[in-house]
């Protein structure tokens, strides 16, 4: 009797603290997305997963284990998994050159003949991201196409984690601009930091689309998605590639949103899939 009533109220004790942990997850997780969305969900879980990163990464600073920066790079390699799921079309060297950390990916069944490849630079806006983060997208190139993927290290010094964190899109020049622009939030700008970076940020090395001249450039394969703060740069530097004359295939993406190109395969959104078979078959036919 005893012990029936003991189990009774450890039953219910259960119940509770199952009821007040889905409440808090349901809170944590729910986000709200525009409706256009095709997967939902799995955006949602993308973005709860990028948030906890954050959230851990700054509980990590403030416990003294190291810059949330950096503690938020490690954390997004691991939960990339870089290492699965395993190809047998490829193999993958991780190596460097003049100091540059690279992996270079390339078909097993490799004869003697040259093989096309492709020098990939990451995203990540120098902060976050890195060759481990992007391996969903190279390996699965080099992969299907059978060409080498030389995937590049891009350094996250000091200072360019600094540019970026103050880079204002309305200090585009105006000519760049459409009529119908807006920017997305509010940015304060640090006016003393803004001068220190814009020879940096306006020199057109860095820029590509501020230069002057585009004649000449080789042909352009350009991919644009709807919910993205970059959209706008992207379908600017497609046209004024076109205007200049270079063969350009812009590609634009209704149902996509930033980063979705790599991932195609975890968690595999369906635009992921697309945008990445359309790369493919534009690469299969031009390289
Ligand atoms: C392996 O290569 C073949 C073409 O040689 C391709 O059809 C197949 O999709 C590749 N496998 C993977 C996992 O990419
Ligand atoms: C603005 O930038 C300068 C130079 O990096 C820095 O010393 C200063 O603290 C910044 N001010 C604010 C309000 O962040
Ligand atoms: C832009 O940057 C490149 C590479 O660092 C440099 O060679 C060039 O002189 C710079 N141009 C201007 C106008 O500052």
């Amino acid at each position: 009797m005893v012990y029936t009533m003991f189990s009774e109220t450890r039953r219910r004790y259960t119940t509770f603290i199952l009821l007040i942990t889905s409440i808090l997850t349901a809170w944590y997780v729910y986000v709200p997305v525009p409706e256009e969305f095709e997967e939902p969900w799995k955006l949602r879980l993308v973005e709860t997963t990028g948030r906890t990163i954050r959230h851990l990464a700054v509980l990590g600073e403030s416990l003294g284990m190291g810059d949330s920066v950096k503690l938020a790079r490690r954390l997004f390699d691991i939960v990339m998994l870089d290492y699965l799921p395993s190809d047998s079309n490829i193999t993958m060297k991780d190596t460097s050159v003049s100091d540059v950390p690279i992996r270079i990916y390339a078909p097993i069944a490799m004869g003697t003949e040259p093989l096309p490849a492709i020098v990939f630079l990451h995203g990540g806006g120098w902060t976050i991201g890195g060759v481990k983060m992007h391996h969903d997208i190279t390996k699965t190139v080099s992969s299907r196409l059978g060409i080498i993927v030389i995937s590049v290290e891009v350094p996250h010094d000091e200072e360019t984690e600094i540019y970026l964190s103050y880079v204002d899109p309305d200090s585009l020049p105006d000519k760049f601009k459409p009529d119908d622009y807006k920017r997305h939030q509010p940015v304060t700008v640090n006016q003393t930091l803004w001068n220190e970076v814009k020879d940096v940020m306006l020199n057109s090395t860095f820029s590509p689309l501020l230069k002057h001249d585009l004649k000449g450039l080789p042909n352009a394969y350009i991919m644009t998605v709807k919910f993205d703060v970059l959209r706008d740069e992207g379908v600017l530097y497609a046209q004024r590639l076109e205007n200049a004359g270079v063969p350009v295939d812009l590609r634009y993406y209704e149902h996509g949103f930033h980063g979705c190109f790599n991932l195609h395969e975890i968690p595999g959104f369906h635009v992921s899939k697309v945008a990445m078979e359309d790369f493919l078959a534009y690469a299969a036919e031009n390289l």
